[in-house]
């Protein structure tokens, strides 16, 4: 087998500025050793997110010469609008400036007191308007999903028993829609099978509850499937999103991860007096239905990019690019959620630094490290994102998982930065004895990791 190669030439470049240690041990003490306030400009490798940091193509970049900017029926938009159809099949097809708007306004309409929404895993901006909302974000992971060290080929799947007891306890009236997350972000960028979204959609016809997809990295869980479910080696990566999609009532994207943009986002589904709903509330918060939020050029990148992810060079250039950091890693005894996900490599901070306890937050202190050593950002997704207190005594409770994630920007990174990245982890894990837990100075009351300020206990 020959190398995998990245699939594209590389036309236009950014340089990336170095730093030398003495000049991050500063950085890292103005920005709280919180990386999120870190300045870019001071960053190597910047593995935050994979989210609105793809390359964007030849093509897509003529497309955004192309926007037609008219306010309503526009021409960008019905290009738009046809590329997520051809995916998605729904009737409704409605774009937000992100995600997270989708989400805020589906919510509004379907969440409030007393109701529960399920997912596999709730993402933290999902949870986030679920709960601004007074009703609660479930989360349903089979018990594989989260076991890190062990191998499953589709550990993002919904626990289907817990899902048929959750829906009986609450009662139906109580649960106005059920989400699964494709991939499973929070999970480890795990996929989710065929099977599974079908069966789930086989509870939720029982129950008569809508289903709905968090459809980020859509593309990504397609050629997963095509990869490892039975009856779809054959199937193109385009008819197997089709069919996941066939499953689901509706869904929520953001376009910053499978649709390879820097911006955008939508709602589709096929509900019409939802989607009047939806409509309502977009014209009041991101504009009117023809651009939500968007410039028709971002609506055209868009379109443009929903064709290129379905592309399969890219996908296995893709998958594979993640795969192989994370076979570097397990070489070198780097413990990490197994197998690889889709857009990123998780470590498992818990094994990695089990003397640091989850209350002085080891994500944060690898993280850390990992700035330190070779101006690479990651992110602390474990007790720093989704630790809460107690009520009563203000201990601090916290999520099963201490991981820190490296999100691999789309069609960004060669080969050689990536090995990089694999050189200089391997040397934070080798001094890794030497690394400190964690105190927070400051957070805010949600969302916390994006501003909270730390410091290393001595
Ligand atoms: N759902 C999932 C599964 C996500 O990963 C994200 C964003 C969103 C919803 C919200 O989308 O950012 O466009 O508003 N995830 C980014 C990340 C931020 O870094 O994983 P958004």
């Amino acid at each position: 087998m020959k190398t995998i190669i990245e699939p594209f030439r590389i036309k236009s470049v950014e340089p990336i500025r170095f730093t030398t240690r003495d000049e991050r041990e500063k950085i890292l003490v103005e920005a709280g050793y919180n990386p999120f306030l870190i300045h870019a400009d001071d960053v190597l490798i910047d593995l935050l997110t994979d989210s609105g940091t793809s390359a964007m193509s030849s093509k897509q970049w003529a497309g955004v010469m192309d926007g037609d900017e008219s306010y309503a029926g526009s021409k960008s938009f019905y290009r738009f609008e046809a590329a997520v159809r051809k995916i998605t099949g729904d009737k409704f097809i409605i774009p937000t400036h992100q995600g997270r708007a989708a989400e805020k306004i589906l919510f509004s309409i379907l969440g409030g007191e007393g109701k529960y929404i399920p997912n596999n895993t709730h993402f933290d901006t999902t949870r986030a308007n679920i709960e601004f909302t007074g009703a609660e974000a479930v989360d349903l992971l089979n018990e594989i999903g989260k076991h890190p060290e062990q191998r499953a080929d589709f550990k993002g799947n919904m626990d289907l028993d817990a899902l048929e007891n959750f829906i009986q306890e609450k009662g139906v009236d109580n649960i106005p829609v059920v989400m699964i997350t494709i991939t499973n972000n929070s999970g480890g960028g795990q996929p989710v099978s065929m099977q599974n979204i079908r069966e789930t959609k086989e509870i939720c016809d029982k129950y008569k509850i809508p289903l709905f997809l968090d459809a980020c990295r859509f593309a990504e869980n397609a050629y997963f499937i095509k990869k490892r479910e039975e009856g779809y080696q054959d199937k193109s990566v385009l008819e197997i999103c089709q069919e996941m999609f066939s499953y689901a009532d509706g869904a929520t994207m953001s376009a910053k991860k499978d649709a390879l943009v820097n911006i955008g986002g939508f709602l589709s589904l096929n509900d019409e007096e939802l989607a009047m709903k939806c409509r309502n509330l977009l014209i009041v918060t991101e504009g009117f239905p023809t651009y939500g939020g968007l410039a028709g050029r971002d609506l055209e990148a868009v379109a443009q990019g929903l064709e290129e992810v379905v592309d399969e060079h890219y996908l296995e250039y893709r998958i594979r690019s993640t795969e192989y950091l994370g076979e570097k890693m397990l070489n070198a005894g780097i413990p990490i959620i197994e197998p690889p996900g889709g857009h990123a490599i998780y470590i498992d901070a818990k094994r990695f630094i089990p003397q640091i306890p989850p209350n002085q937050y080891p994500g944060q202190s690898i993280v850390c490290e990992l700035y330190l050593e070779g101006g690479i950002r990651s992110v602390e997704i474990g007790s720093v994102m989704f630790g809460k207190y107690h009520k009563a005594t203000g201990e601090l409770i916290s999520p099963p998982m201490e991981l820190v994630r490296m999100a691999i920007p789309r069609r960004v990174y060669t080969q050689s930065h990536i090995d990089y990245v694999a050189e200089v982890l391997i040397e934070v894990f080798k001094n890794k004895d030497k690394l400190k837990g964690y105190k927070i100075t400051y957070e805010a009351p949600m969302l916390r990791h994006f501003t909270a300020k730390f410091e290393p206990i001595n």
